[in-house]
């Protein structure tokens, strides 16, 4: 793939900077009015550690969890850093993943998140676009899916677990001291999440 792990990590900023105002819109509405600032200025302070020398995947990773840890107020921050430092583990030395080595990623990302946050699914968290996400990524892969295919049908599953999390009651983090009311709103966690997935998915397509 052209520009490598450094190519990746800078659509990911691309696409969470374009949305910094929708997601922090999503988060007024049912949160404290955060969330694209907080992810933006995350992903503002990890490209500026990350350089087209970064060839190594884990070790990328490993950086780009390490700053969002470091730099991001709320609970994204660390759960994200978690997440990625997780992948960064499995992936050391690495400079291309297989489509096995993409399932480790997001199976080693929900691990982190989950030992962080204690969140399952269904608590209206951006576990709730990663999970479904994930497990049709894996069927797909074990059905001879190639990357591109199954990472469209993980955005795909993404998407949906969004449209799921209007549906449900926060239990989790800020949203949940709304209760009910939380009803009827998008969790802005788990829009973040689905635009982080539709990035990889545009990086493989060659965007
Ligand atoms: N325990 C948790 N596990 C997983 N995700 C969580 C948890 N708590 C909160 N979140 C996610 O974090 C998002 C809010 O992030 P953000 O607004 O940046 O932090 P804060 O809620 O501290 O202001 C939520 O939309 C939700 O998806
Ligand atoms: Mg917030």
């Amino acid at each position: 793939m052209p520009g490598g792990i450094y190519g990746c990590m800078s659509l990911i900023s691309k696409r969470i900077t374009d949305n910094k105002d929708f997601l922090t819109e999503l988060d007024r509405e049912i949160g404290d009015s955060d969330h694209g600032i907080n992810m933006a200025r995350g992903f503002a302070a990890v490209m500026e550690k990350l350089s087209p020398e970064d060839t190594d995947i884990g070790a990328a990773l490993k950086k780009a969890g390490m700053t969002l840890l470091s730099k991001v107020g709320g609970a994204s921050g660390p759960l994200y850093g978690t997440a990625y430092m997780e992948a960064g583990k499995i992936t050391a030395g690495k400079t291309e993943l297989t489509p096995s080595d993409m399932k480790a990623v997001l199976d080693a990302a929900i691990a982190g998140i989950q030992k962080r946050g204690k969140a399952v699914r269904g608590e209206k968290t951006m576990l709730d676009a990663i999970i479904p996400a994930a497990e049709t990524f894996s069927a797909k892969i074990s059905e001879g899916a190639d990357m591109i295919s199954a990472l469209e049908a993980a955005c795909e599953s993404a998407r949906e677990g969004v449209e799921y999390t209007k549906t449900i009651i926060a239990t989790k983090g800020r949203a949940s001291y709304l209760g009910e009311r939380s009803i009827g709103h998008q969790d802005p966690g788990a829009t973040s999440a689905m635009i982080t997935l539709e990035a990889i998915r545009d990086y493989y397509r060659g965007a």
